[in-house]
């Protein structure tokens, strides 16, 4: 199956629309509104053990939104050529990741929280687990 050719110039970090108040605030995400895709499904990671690591796979067509929902930790997206660690820190903000990439999770907070929206519903068929597979693709 073909990869997508996309770089990892193509992610980038998105404002999520807020309604603020002395209360608290709220941010929203709402399909065909402040999001490029679709969401199918919504999932996220917590009780992630110090020192851990997350990811270390690229999908086919799955497209996400990842949020550091709660605490921090830092993504690293490589396309085959270009690697770039972005720390993701506020509830507030979005990573969109596109189609065929390569992305590990790490330095998580204690009690942090990943919420990840999803293109697709889960399908194993779209990951590349092998990072020698996932550069020969990209070639
Ligand atoms: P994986 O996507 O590899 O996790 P991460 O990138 O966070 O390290 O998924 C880990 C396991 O969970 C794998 O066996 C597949 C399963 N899984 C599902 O069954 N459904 C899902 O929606 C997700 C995200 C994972």
């Amino acid at each position: 199956m073909k990869l997508n050719n996309n770089t990892v110039f193509d992610c980038s970090i998105i404002n999520i629309s807020k309604v603020r108040n002395e209360a608290g605030n709220i941010a929203i995400v709402e399909n065909e509104k402040n999001i490029p895709f679709n969401v199918k499904r919504l999932y996220y990671l917590y009780d992630i053990p110090g020192g851990e690591s997350r990811g270390g796979h690229a999908h086919y067509d799955l497209e996400q939104f990842i949020i550091a929902a709660s605490g921090s930790f830092e993504v690293i997206l490589d396309d085959g050529e270009n690697k770039k660690r972005i720390t993701l820190n506020r509830p507030d903000m979005a990573l969109h990741i596109v189609p065929g990439l390569w992305r590990e999770l790490d330095n998580f907070s204690s009690g942090s929280i990943c919420l990840i929206l999803a293109s697709h519903k889960y399908d194993e068929k779209d990951y590349i687990r092998d990072y020698p597979e996932f550069l020969n693709l990209k070639k």
